[in-house]
Parts: C-alpha cells; sequence; structure tokens
C-alpha cells in the first residue's frame, strides 16, 4: 500500500557510532517512527536511560567496539536475545574525524601527518565498517533480507577545500583538514558498490549516504566560510538527513542498491 511506503515499524536498526551527534538524532527519530533501534558504540550516552525506559521493547544500547570483531559478535548475540530476530538495517555511521577546533595534530599538513592517525582513522571509518557488514550482512544474507547504509561525506567524494582553514594558517596555526578522513570516507563508496553487487541475489540493498558539514558550535570564520562556499548557504542540522535514513531503511528503497545519496545543500555540484 503507497500509505505504507515509508513504514519502519518492522525493522531492527543498527547504528554504529549512535552516541555522536547525528547517530543520536536518527536514534530518537527512528525509535518515534515505530522502528527498533539498536545502538552500538563505545561510550553510552546520557539519554539513552530515559530512551529505555521509554521504550523498553524497542531500544537497546550494546556497548560495542567496532574494531573488535568478538565485540560486534557478542553484540549480535545480545540483539537476537533481546529482539528473537537479527538488525534488518545496518547504519556504518562511527567514524573518526577531526571537526575544526581538534588539535593541530591532528589537523596538520600532508606532510606531518602521523602514521598513527593515518591508522586511527582508517580503521574507524573503513575496518569498522567492513567488520559490521561481516557480522550483520551474514546475518541478513541468512534471512534473505537487509539494508547497509554507508555514511560518507562529501569529503569523501572532493578535496576538501582548504581555503576554509586558511584563516587558522594565518594565525600561526598548521592547520589543514587531513587526508586520512576523505580516504576512509571515499572507501565507503566502494565497500557500498562492491557489496551491493556481491549481496544482490541475497536481497540485500547496500547503499551510501554522503553528507555535508553539520552545525555544531563551529566558530565564526570557519562557519562564514563554509557558508558562503555552499549554494544554499547554510550547513546542515541532523533533520536534512532522517528522510533518506527512512528512506533508505523502508520499502519505499526497495530497487535502490549500490548508490550513492549526496545531501549536501549543493557543496559537491559545483
Ligand atoms: N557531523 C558532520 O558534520 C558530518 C559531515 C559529513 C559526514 N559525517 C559523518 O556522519 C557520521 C556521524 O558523524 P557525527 O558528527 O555524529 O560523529 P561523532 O564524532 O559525533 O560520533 C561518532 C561516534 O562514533 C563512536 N565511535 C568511535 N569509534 C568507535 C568504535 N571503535 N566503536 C564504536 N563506536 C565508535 C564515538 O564514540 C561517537 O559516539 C560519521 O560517519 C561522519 O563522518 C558527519
Amino acid at each position: 500500500m503507497i500509505s505504507n511506503l515509508f513504514n519502519i515499524d518492522k525493522e531492527i536498526i543498527a547504528i554504529t557510532g549512535a552516541s555522536g551527534q547525528l547517530g543520536i538524532y536518527y536514534t530518537e527519530k527512528l525509535l518515534m517512527l515505530g522502528a527498533k533501534v539498536v545502538s552500538l558504540d563505545i561510550k553510552e550516552h546520557e539519554i539513552f536511560d530515559s530512551l529505555e525506559k521509554e521504550y523498553p521493547d524497542n531500544f537497546l544500547y550494546v556497548k560495542t567496539n567496532i574494531l573488535d570483531k568478538s565485540s560486534i559478535n557478542k553484540s549480535l548475540t545480545t540483539i537476537k536475545n533481546k529482539f528473537k530476530d537479527s538488525p534488518t538495517v545496518l547504519i556504518n555511521n562511527a567514524a573518526k574525524d577531526s571537526p575544526p577546533e581538534s588539535s593541530s595534530k591532528d589537523n596538520c599538513s600532508f606532510e606531518e601527518y602521523s602514521e598513527e592517525q593515518w591508522d586511527n582513522v582508517i580503521d574507524t571509518d573503513i575496518k569498522g565498517s567492513f567488520m559490521c557488514c561481516q557480522v550483520f550482512g551474514n546475518e541478513m544474507a541468512k534471512n534473505k533480507n537487509g539494508s547497509i547504509i554507508n555514511i560518507s561525506s562529501i569529503y569523501g567524494i572532493v578535496s576538501p577545500d582548504q581555503s576554509l582553514y586558511e584563516y587558522k594558517r594565518r594565525n600561526g596555526d598548521d592547520f589543514y583538514k587531513p587526508v586520512a578522513y576523505s580516504v576512509s570516507k571515499s572507501g565507503m563508496l566502494n565497500l557500498t558498490r562492491y557489496l551491493s553487487v556481491y549481496w544482490a541475489s541475497k536481497n540485500i540493498r547496500v547503499n551510501t549516504l554522503t553528507l555535508g558539514g553539520v552545525y555544531n558550535n563551529q566558530d565564526k570564520e570557519f562557519l562564514n566560510n563554509y557558508t558562503n562556499r555552499v549554494p544554499m548557504k547554510r550547513m546542515a542540522n541532523p533533520d536534512d538527513f532522517i528522510g533518506a535514513i527512512v528512506y533508505l531503511s523502508s520499502d519505499a528503497s526497495k530497487y535502490t542498491t549500490g548508490s550513492n545519496l549526496i545531501i549536501d545543500g549543493g557543496w559537491t555540484a559545483i
């Protein structure tokens, strides 16, 4: 029925990095829409207690380190025990980024960027998503039903515009948006394409959702530079993305696989 097109009340949606800025927003909204939601994060968010009280049958937080496959496997067992079923949707949302206010060690020149930082970002963003796909995708393949949403960024499609950060360099800070985030986020695009083909016959859809920058108390100069560069002249808010998450979680996207849905106010159109 057309009125049920975007229904997600039969879905069990596992979100990695669900304690972060966007993950917590998705968690609350998907619960409101009737889905069962599993938060997989190394750290607990302060509102999880109240979500457990408000949605005792539909919400579950499972402390999970996506860099440890045994932790992901244990989480799957916990989810199956609670819901008597396995997740039908996996959102690979956890990531390590270095926002404008983070340390210059995380945001130095390409030449100075350390192996340690590289490994930290690439491992979390790519290896963590790869292992979650292995564990949860394998279950979806057995059940012949599933949707995987890999979260990417505009910086995974185009280079960061380093002129945005010129004001920091003028003030003596050797600040460049680092390479590892760009490389890991573009890796998500082909993790998606590979798995969309590999699991097509198992009725698992795999798509990338590429996001533009989100308001998060950035300093005034950064905000001016960013908003001047983006055609819609503003950064995103978390509510700009939830429609796409619901679309990719629901039957509305039943013939969508291997795609990249870009929500960036036009940033990558230039
Ligand atoms: N916020 C933005 O401006 C923006 C823009 C484009 C894309 N994105 C993407 O959206 C996603 C969410 O972004 P966000 O701003 O909410 O991030 P965030 O930094 O607020 O949250 C990331 C979460 O991931 C968790 N995490 C980190 N390592 C983990 C691990 N090993 N195991 C389990 N959990 C781990 C952290 O505890 C944290 O709660 C990311 O993939 C990010 O790259 C964000």
